[in-house]
C-alpha cells in the first residue's frame, strides 16, 4: 500500500544521529533539571529561545508535548459549550476535540486565497460571541492552501474590531520551498492574537515539542490546566531541541528537510499533471499537502477503490470538506512510490462519461 494518507516526515527527514548527541549532551550537562519534574510551562532554556524568536516575554511562551495537546489545553479552557470557528475544511483532530467538548463548530468558508473574511465577518455580525476562531493560515492542513497578505490584515482588523480571540496554528510556515513568507497573523496583530507552533515539522514529531505564544492571561489559565494534567510536560525532548538548535543545528537542518519534501511536492504535482490533467488541485509553495477536488467523483468510493488498487488517501469529508474532495500528503513517501501511487489513483477513478 502506498499512503497518502500520513501526514508524517519520510523516514530520511529525521537527524537520528544528531539528536541521540544531542540528548546525551544535554542529560550529561542539564540531568538533575531534565529528570525531575520541572516547571508545567516547560523548559526554560528553550522557552527563552523561543520568546527571543518571536520578540516577546517568556512568560508568554508555552511548551506542551506537541502542539495538539496545548489545542487540547486551550479547548478545554475556551470551547465548551461556545461556538468555535474553524476553516472548511480543517485539521480533523481539532474538529473531534472540539466536538467532544461540546462545542458548536462552525465552519466558515474558503478559497484559493484562504478563510473568507465575509464570511468571518458574518459570522461575528449574526452570531453570538464565538470562544475563539482557528485558523491554520500557511500550507494549510487539510488543502495547502496559503491565506493571502491582504486577508491576513483583514481578519486580524475584523478579530480587533469585534475582540474575537484567534488562534494562528502555524506548524508548516518555515517549510517553505519557494516564494517570499508572508507576515503572520500573529505579526500583524502585535502580538495579540495566540500563536502555535511545533518543532514536529521541523526537526522530529517523536520528540513531542510544541509551542504557544499566548497573551499573558491565557498563558495563566492554561498552566493551570498543565499543572493539572501532567505536572511537567516532557523536559527530554525540550531539552534535546534546545541542544540542537543552540549547536546551530535548526537552520540547516530545515533547509535538509525542505529540499527533501519539495522534491516529493514536485514529483506529486508532475505526476497529478500527468496522470490525472482534468482534476483540480491546490499548488503548494510548502508544507506537506494538497487537495484535490474531483468534480462531482465520491471520494468515498474513490478511496474503496484505490486502496484494492494498493494507494489510499483522506477524503475530504474527514476535514469538513465536500464529498468530492481528497487530500493527498506527498511528505511521507518517496518520488518513486508518489509517481506510482498517482498512477494507481488514476486508474481508480472512473472513465469519463
Ligand atoms: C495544522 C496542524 N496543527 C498541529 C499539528 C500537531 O502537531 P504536533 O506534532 O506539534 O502536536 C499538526 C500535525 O499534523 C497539524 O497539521
Amino acid at each position: 500500500m502506498i499512503s497518502f494518507a500520513r501526514g508524517v516526515p519520510a523516514p530520511e527527514c529525521l537527524p537520528v544521529d544528531e539528536l541521540a548527541d544531542c540528548a546525551r549532551a544535554a542529560l550529561e550537562r542539564d540531568g538533575h533539571t531534565i529528570l525531575s519534574y520541572g516547571p508545567s510551562p516547560g523548559y526554560a532554556p528553550l522557552r527563552e529561545w523561543i520568546a527571543a524568536r518571536h520578540g516577546v516575554a517568556v512568560e508568554r511562551v508555552f511548551l506542551t508535548n506537541g502542539s495538539l495537546q496545548g489545542f487540547v489545553f486551550l479547548a478545554q479552557r475556551l470551547a465548551p459549550g461556545k461556538r468555535v470557528l474553524v476553516e472548511r475544511p480543517t485539521y480533523d483532530r481539532p474538529l473531534k476535540i472540539l466536538r467532544e467538548l461540546g462545542a458548536d463548530v462552525i465552519g466558515l468558508s474558503c478559497d484559493d486565497e484562504g478563510l473568507d473574511p465575509d464570511a468571518l465577518e458574518h459570522e461575528l455580525r449574526n452570531g453570538p460571541a464565538p470562544a475563539f476562531l482557528y485558523l491554520i493560515p500557511t500550507f494549510q492542513n487539510p488543502s495547502g492552501r496559503t491565506l493571502s497578505e491582504e486577508r491576513r490584515r483583514r481578519i486580524t482588523e475584523l478579530a480587533r474590531e469585534h475582540d474575537l480571540l484567534v488562534l494562528e496554528d502555524d506548524p508548516y510556515g518555515l517549510v517553505r520551498f519557494e516564494g517570499e513568507p508572508l507576515p503572520s497573523l500573529f505579526e500583524l496583530s502585535g502580538g495579540e492574537v495566540a500563536y502555535s507552533s511545533s518543532f514536529s515539522k521541523t526537526i522530529a514529531p517523536g520528540l513531542r515539542v510544541g509551542w504557544f505564544v499566548f497573551p499573558p492571561e491565557l498563558a495563566r489559565a492554561v498552566e493551570a490546566t498543565a499543572t493539572a494534567t501532567y505536572i511537567t510536560p516532557v523536559l527530554l525532548g525540550q531539552a534535546t531541541v534546545h541542544e540542537f538548535v543552540s549547536r546551530g543545528r535548526f537552520e540547516p537542518n530545515l533547509e535538509r528537510v525542505k529540499a527533501l519534501l519539495g522534491a516529493r511536492r514536485d514529483a506529486m504535482l508532475a505526476a497529478l499533471d500527468r496522470e490525472l490533467p482534468g482534476i483540480s488541485t491546490t499548488r503548494p509553495d510548502g508544507g506537506y499537502f494538497l487537495w484535490l477536488e474531483l468534480g462531482g467523483v465520491d471520494a468515498a468510493g474513490l478511496l474503496a477503490r484505490a486502496e484494492q488498487a494498493g494507494v489510499t488517501f483522506v477524503q475530504g469529508a474527514d476535514f469538513g470538506g465536500d464529498p468530492d474532495t481528497a487530500r493527498l500528503a506527498y511528505s511521507f513517501v518517496s518520488p518513486d512510490e508518489i509517481a506510482g501511487g498517482v498512477a494507481r489513483l488514476a486508474a481508480a477513478l472512473p472513465a469519463p462519461v
